[in-house]
C-alpha cells in the first residue's frame, strides 16, 4: 500500500544532494511511503499517483528526531535536588547514587514500565529513534537487567557500568573498574551495541575510562563517552584517540579539544537540558560549527541532570542559549543524532530511508524554537506507522 503525503508547505529532508542547504528543505512538497520506507519525494506538482493520499494542507514535515543520548532505565525522581540547585546548590555526580538505590529496589516490571512511559513521552515530542544507557544498577545483576530491559525498547542500548564508582567500592576504585571491565561487561555485552563511560570530575579519570572503553571494544561494543561536562579534562582527547562515535556534553572545551574534534569523525553531542537543569554555562555551538565539528543535540533524559524527553525544548534552548541557528539545531537533532549513533537508515527523508517523520502543526520547522513550550507535534510516524497523533 503506497501513501502519498501531499500539501506540505515545508519538507525537511536533510538530503544534501537536493542542493537546498544543509536541511535539503523543499517547499510545496510531497512524498510517498510504502512498506515503511520513502519511495518517492519531490515537489507536489510532480507527485505520481498512489493508493492513498493524505493532504497535509500547508503543514510541515521533518525527519523524526534521533535522540542519541538518554538514560531511561531508572526508578524514582530527584525533584528536591533540582529545587536545591535552583537555589544555588551545585550539581555533583554523587547524586547518581540516589537513583542507583531506587533502581536496585525496583521490580523488573516497574523499570520496564518506566522505560515505556518515557518512550511514549519521546514519541509525543517527535522522537522516532532513541538510545538508552544502563548505569543506575552498578552491580552485575542490576546492570544486566538494565540492558536486558532496555533492549526490548531500542536497538541502541549502551552499557554504562562506569557511571560512578558505587558507595560500596568507595575505597576500592580499582576493584570496581576491574569488575566493570570483566564480569559486568561480559554479562551486559550480548544485550548492548555501545559502551559509555562518565569521564569527568567525581566519576572516572582518563586512564580508567580508557581501560574500560578498550575492554568494551575488545568485546565488540562501539565506544561513546560522557566528556567535559563538569570540568575541562581529557575526555574529548580520549574520545578522538579511541574513535568514539560521539563525545557527549562538551560543556567545557579547550581550543585543543576543538581542534581534535574538528580533525576527527567524532560527533560532539550537546545536551541543553543538562545545562538548563544544572544551571551550568551553555557550550557555544557556533564555535563548534565554525570549526567544522559535526554536532548532535540530544535530551540526556535522566532523573538527575536533565529530566526532559522533549526534543523541541532542547532545540529552543539550543537556539536561544547555545547560538545554534534554527537550521543547525534541527539538523543536529535529526541527522546529527543519526551520525552520533552511526545509523544510515534514519535522520533523513530520501528514497530508501525509513519513513520516520513528524508532521508539525506549523508552516515550517522554524516554529519549534520560535514558539517555545507550544506543542506543535501533530503526528509521529515510525516506519510508516503512526505511533502518536495529537487530539488537539
Ligand atoms: O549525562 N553525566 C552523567 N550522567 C548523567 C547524569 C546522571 C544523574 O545525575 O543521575 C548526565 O548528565
Ligand atoms: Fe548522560
Amino acid at each position: 500500500m503506497a501513501t502519498l503525503y501531499s500539501g506540505i508547505e515545508s519538507l525537511v529532508t536533510n538530503d544534501l544532494a537536493l542542493d537546498k542547504g544543509i536541511l535539503g528543505e523543499l517547499e510545496q512538497a510531497a512524498f510517498i511511503e510504502q512498506d515503511g520506507q520513502i519511495v518517492w519525494l519531490g515537489e507536489s506538482k510532480d507527485a505520481p499517483d498512489a493508493d492513498n493520499e493524505v493532504n497535509l494542507e500547508g503543514k510541515s514535515v521533518i525527519p523524526g528526531f534521533v535522540d542519541s543520548h538518554a538514560h531511561l532505565v531508572f526508578a524514582g525522581e530527584r525533584a528536591k535536588e533540582f529545587e536545591a540547585r535552583m537555589s544555588g546548590k551545585k550539581y555533583s555526580a554523587s547524586g547518581i547514587m540516589t537513583t542507583v538505590h531506587a533502581t536496585r529496589a525496583a521490580s523488573d516490571e516497574q523499570l520496564d514500565e518506566n522505560i515505556a512511559t518515557r518512550a511514549i513521552e519521546m514519541y509525543r515530542s517527535g522522537i522516532t529513534t532513541f538510545e538508552t544507557k544502563s548505569g543506575y544498577g552498578l552491580n552485575v545483576a542490576d546492570e544486566l537487567r538494565s540492558v536486558r530491559l532496555a533492549v526490548q525498547h531500542t536497538e541502541d542500548v549502551t552499557f554504562m557500568g562506569a557511571h560512578v564508582v558505587p558507595e560500596e567500592f568507595k575505597n576500592r576504585r580499582d576493584e570496581y573498574v576491574s569488575l566493570v571491565m570483566g564480569e559486568m561487561l561480559e554479562a551486559c555485552a550480548p544485550y548492548s551495541r555501545w559502551i559509555d563511560v562518565f569521564c569527568d570530575q567525581g566519576a572516572f579519570d582518563y586512564e580508567e575510562s580508557k581501560a574500560i572503553l578498550e575492554a568494551g571494544i575488545a568485546q565488540g561494543l562501539l565506544p561513546r563517552i560522557h566528556a567535559n561536562q563538569l570540568a575541562q579534562g581529557r575526555g574529548v582527547e580520549l574520545a578522538v584517540e579511541l574513535g568514539c562515535a560521539s563525545a557527549d556534553h562538551c560543556t567545557h572545551l579547550s581550543s585543543k579539544d576543538l581542534e581534535l574534534l574538528a580533525s576527527s569523525n567524532t560527533v560532539a553531542t550537546l545536551l541543553p537540558g543538562a545545562e538548563f537543569s544544572t544551571r551550568a554555562e551553555y557550550p557555544d555551538a557556533k564555535r563548534l560549527w565554525d570549526a567544522g565539528v559535526s554536532v548532535a543535540l540530544a535530551t540526556d533524559c535522566n532523573p538527575g541532570s536533565s529530566y526532559t524527553t522533549s526534543m523541541p525544548f532542547c532545540i529552543a534552548v539550543a537556539v536561544r542559549d547555545m547560538h545554534f541557528t534554527p537550521e543547525q539545531a534541527l539538523w543536529s537533532a535529526t541527522m546529527g543524532g543519526a551520525k552520533a549513533l552511526q545509523r544510515e537508515d534514519v535522520g533523513m527523508l530520501a528514497v530508501g530511508k525509513s519513513a520516520d517523520f513528524v508532521i508539525l502543526d506549523a508552516p515550517s520547522f522554524r516554529h519549534i524554537a520560535y514558539r517555545p513550550g507550544v506543542d506543535l507535534i501533530q503526528e509521529t510516524v515510525i516506519s510508516g506507522t503512526s505511533i502518536y497523533r495529537s487530539n488537539k
